[in-house]
């Protein structure tokens, strides 16, 4: 198995009396997909904030690429090449695909270079060249972002989030809404950015985390309640139990 870049380590939160997160310990590994799926309210999505520095845990630690980053404020966990794509639209849909992306990665070019019109970096149009290639949307590069399809506007949003340069991308549901045929795009981008990206995903849709993650790990009531490849976790009867049903 490849490296490890993400550690988490028995982290935990309480909302008032509500254990939201309770020493939950995990490891994510370069260029894998790695998932984490659960019933409604089970901590997913509470997890991610407190990986990716939204909310602070209580206890436990969260090392990413060797350093430990538990505590430290979401921008500075973002520099570090932790990116995460939002579940509310991060987009400007008055722009093109093509600025956005610029926007995103230009925020990455060194301090100057803010400074010069958009249409003067190369590297900059090089990058956005590639970013959409990497999510399928060259043929949509001119059309402003309120015309694009919602699962669209959601690739735009992973490859706003790669224009960080991340190792690593937080994905929340990434396929929440979208059609059958979205769906399916989606799931072809998320195994093709695998190769050069560690991806965690939180997804409701098993089919697709059973088919292109190479970890699961089991959410329940705030608590890991199993991990394993997608073939033991699909066959472990607590899971089935709890959350995949059919007993
Ligand atoms: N900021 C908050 N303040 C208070 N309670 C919260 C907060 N965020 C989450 N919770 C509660 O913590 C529990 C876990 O919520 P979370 O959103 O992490 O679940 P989830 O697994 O992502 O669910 P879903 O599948 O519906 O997205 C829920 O009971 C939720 O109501
Ligand atoms: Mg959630």
């Amino acid at each position: 198995m490849s490296e490890s870049i993400l550690r988490v380590d028995e982290v935990s939160v309480s909302f008032g009396g509500l254990r939201a997160v309770e020493g939950v310990s995990f490891e994510a590994h370069r260029c894998s997909v790695t998932s984490v799926i659960g019933p409604n309210g089970a901590g997913k999505s509470t997890l991610f904030n407190l990986i990716s520095g939204a909310i602070r845990p209580q206890s436990g630690r969260v090392v990413f690429d060797g350093r430990d980053i538990t505590g430290l404020p979401p921008n500075r966990i973002c520099r570090m090449g932790l990116a995460r794509s939002f579940q509310i639209s991060n987009l400007f849909f008055d722009l093109t695909v093509q600025e956005n992306l610029r926007l995103a990665c230009q925020v990455n070019e060194p301090g100057r270079r803010l400074l010069l019109p958009l249409a003067f970096s190369k590297e900059v149009d090089a990058k956005v060249d590639a970013l959409l290639d990497r999510v399928a949307l060259e043929s949509q590069r001119m059309n402003l972002v309120g015309n694009l399809s919602h699962g669209e506007q959601r690739r735009l949003e992973i490859a706003v989030a790669l224009g960080s340069e991340p190792g690593m991308l937080l994905l929340d549901e990434p396929t929440q809404g979208m059609s059958h045929g979205d769906t399916e795009d989606t799931k072809r981008t998320i195994q093709d950015l695998s190769r050069s990206v560690a991806v965690l995903l939180v997804e409701h849709d098993i089919e697709l985390v059973m088919g292109i993650s190479d970890w699961v790990v089991v959410m329940h009531q705030g608590k890991k309640l199993a991990e394993g490849d997608p073939d033991t976790v699909r066959a472990n009867r607590a899971v089935r139990e709890a959350y995949l049903g059919g007993g």
